[in-house]
Order: C-alpha cells, then sequence, then structure tokens
C-alpha cells in the first residue's frame, strides 16, 4: 500500500480566526485531514522572535485551538498541536542551526522585514527564524506543507537544510518537503477597506472574524468602502465593489450574487441593500462557527484533552526522528 503523504503545516498564535484565513487555509486543512496524515501545530515557540512578553500565552494559544477546531479541524483524524508540547523541536533546531549560515539567514526577505519593524530586537530567534521552521516541518519527516507565498522562501530554505543534513551525514533520513500552495485554486478574500486582501494587520474594520457577533458583522459591512454608484450600463466594476461581489460569491447564494450583478448592470443598484444581503449573509455563514466556538470556550475539558491528546501524537511521531537524528551524528542514546 502507498504511504499517505505526511502533511504539515504551522499557525502562528496571533488573533482570532478571519474568513481570509479560513477560504485561504483553514477550509483546505480540513479537506487534507481526510486524505493525509496531518500534523497541524500552533508555532507558540516563533511568536517569541516577535512577541518576548506574551500577555496570557496560554489564554491566546487556546483560543487558536477552539477556533481551528470550531472551524472544521478535527483532533481524531489530524494531529493539532503545540509546539511548545513538543520540545525536542528545539533540539532539532540546535542541529540544524550548527548548519545554518549567518549569510543565508540575513538574506531572508522576512528577516529583513522584522529587523526594519523591531530595530531594538534583532534577536538571534529572529534570524534563525527559517531553522526553527525546518525543525517544525522536519521532525514530521513531512513531505506536503500547505503554505502561503509569503512563507515559500522559508520552505525552500528547510529543502535546503534537509539535503544538506542528508548529504553531510550521507544519509536520505530526511524526505525533502514540498510546499504545498493551493492558492491558485482558491478564491480571493478581500477586505472591506475598499483594497486588498483580508487581514486583521489592514486595521479594524477590513476583516471579518467567524468568532463576530452579528451586529458588530453588520457594522463593519455596513461601513465597507464603496463609490457612487454605476453611471454606464454594464461597466466593469471598481475594486472596492467588485471585492463586495467576491465576498458575496463566497458566502451567498448564485441567485443572490446574480440579482445584484444584474442591478449593478442596469446602473439601478443600491449598495444599502447589497450590503444588509452580504451582511445577513455572512452572519448566517459564520454563526454555526461562532455558536461552536462558544460551546468549545465552555468546556474546559474537552479542549485540554484535544491538546494533551495532540502532544502524544505529536511525541509520537517527532521524538523518534530526533533520536535518529541524535544517531546519526554519533551522540549517546539518552531517550
Ligand atoms: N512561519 C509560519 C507563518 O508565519 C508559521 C510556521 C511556523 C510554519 N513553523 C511552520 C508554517 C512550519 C509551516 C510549517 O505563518
Amino acid at each position: 500500500m502507498e504511504k499517505k503523504a505526511i502533511v504539515l503545516s504551522g499557525i502562528r498564535p496571533t488573533g482570532n480566526l478571519h474568513l481570509g484565513n479560513y477560504f485561504g487555509a483553514v477550509k483546505n486543512f480540513v479537506k487534507m485531514q481526510d486524505t493525509n496524515e496531518c500534523f497541524f501545530f500552533i508555532a507558540d515557540y516563533h511568536m517569541l522572535t516577535t512577541h518576548p512578553n506574551p500577555k496570557d500565552l496560554q489564554g491566546n494559544v487556546r483560543q487558536v485551538v477552539i477556533e481551528y477546531l470550531a472551524a472544521g479541524l478535527d483532533p481524531e483524524k489530524a494531529t493539532i498541536y503545540l509546539q511548545s508540547d513538543l520540545p525536542e523541536t528545539a533540539e532539532l533546531y540546535l542541529f540544524l542551526n550548527m548548519n545554518a549560515y549567518k549569510g543565508e539567514l540575513e538574506r531572508v526577505t522576512t528577516f529583513k522585514e522584522k529587523a526594519r519593524k523591531q530595530p531594538d530586537n534583532i534577536n538571534a530567534g529572529l534570524l534563525t527564524y527559517p531553522t526553527l521552521m525546518a525543525a517544525d516541518i522536519l521532525i514530521h519527516r513531512s513531505h506536503l506543507v500547505p503554505v502561503g507565498k509569503d512563507q515559500e522562501q522559508h520552505l525552500e530554505m528547510t529543502r535546503t537544510f534537509a539535503r544538506r543534513f542528508n548529504r553531510m551525514y550521507k544519509t536520505d533520513f530526511f524526505p525533502i518537503p514540498r510546499a504545498f500552495n493551493f492558492s491558485d485554486k482558491l478564491v480571493k478574500i478581500p477586505g472591506l477597506d475598499g483594497s486588498g486582501k483580508m487581514g486583521k494587520s489592514e486595521g479594524e474594520g477590513n476583516a471579518v472574524f467567524l468568532a463576530e457577533d452579528p451586529a458588530s458583522i453588520r457594522k463593519k459591512v455596513m461601513r465597507a468602502v464603496t463609490d457612487a454608484g454605476p453611471t454606464e450600463m454594464n461597466q466593469t466594476k471598481p475594486e472596492p465593489i467588485q471585492n463586495l461581489f467576491d465576498l458575496m460569491a463566497v458566502v451567498s447564494k448564485p441567485d443572490t450574487v446574480e440579482y445584484f450583478d444584474d442591478q449593478y448592470n442596469k446602473c439601478t443598484i443600491r449598495y444599502g441593500d447589497l450590503k444588509k444581503q452580504l451582511a445577513e449573509d455572512i452572519i448566517a455563514f459564520t454563526g454555526p462557527f461562532r455558536e461552536r466556538i462558544i460551546e468549545l470556550t465552555a468546556d474546559t475539558d474537552y479542549v485540554n484533552n484535544v491538546i494533551e491528546m495532540g502532544a502524544e501524537k505529536a511525541r509520537a511521531s517527532g521524538v523518534p526522528t530526533v533520536r535518529g537524528v541524535r544517531e546519526i551524528i554519533g551522540f549517546r542514546k539518552i531517550y
């Protein structure tokens, strides 16, 4: 029987899940857990590179776990765990750092960006972010890593580090992982501020969260950027208007989209009506997620169990890898 490809992805524990995260990543994670052996973890070590004093670390991490569960990740199918619950990751990171060079690390785009953003805290963890990420991936000897465009350079470094290790120790211990990019198949999820994609760094009001209450969703959608309206029949829609239609395309019924499209083309559209409808359709879409989030938040024992079970499964997969690496390098067998 052919072995299933091992899939792994890391999640930054910053903020709440929004529709952009859902359609851009999580929805695909949920699909992949049925066909592959999947590991999804919360990158809480990585967080220290930019947030050395996290407020309520456990609470934030827990919230992320809850929202991913609510979005459909299934702890029986996938391994959902906290990076810090597999501390052997840190030992693998140490080994990988010995064969990672300052020059190549300094050339990484995300490093340069973050160094510019936090000039008073250009710590070694920031520089070696890619080796920690490589350790995350290689510790489960993963094959596929679903990531966005912004992470592709990191993944290329992981491939370099894996090949380098294999060459250095004359082994084929690490499979060379591949970036798994579903972005070309994805619908674009724009934000509400008229341009670009949905994101939480784009400012309050741009993103709609899965946990958001109906009143707040209505308010945000009603404030979304529009224009003075079409002046010619069948004209192309400017970006802010197309964005609202793109959002509608993922949450509303095809008839609804068609109706408003028609109204636009006939220059009879009323943006107020469009937004009201869009808000209600978003609310209907996010409602079940929000309910699950509320339920899971109340079910402390269940969430604790999920975290504990994830830690066990992650260790069962990761510890033998690091043991193997220790053996290959020549360290004593201690675990
Ligand atoms: N760097 C990733 C991000 O910022 C998070 C991450 C950490 C990750 N380790 C990973 C993603 C391993 C994929 C694989 O989104």
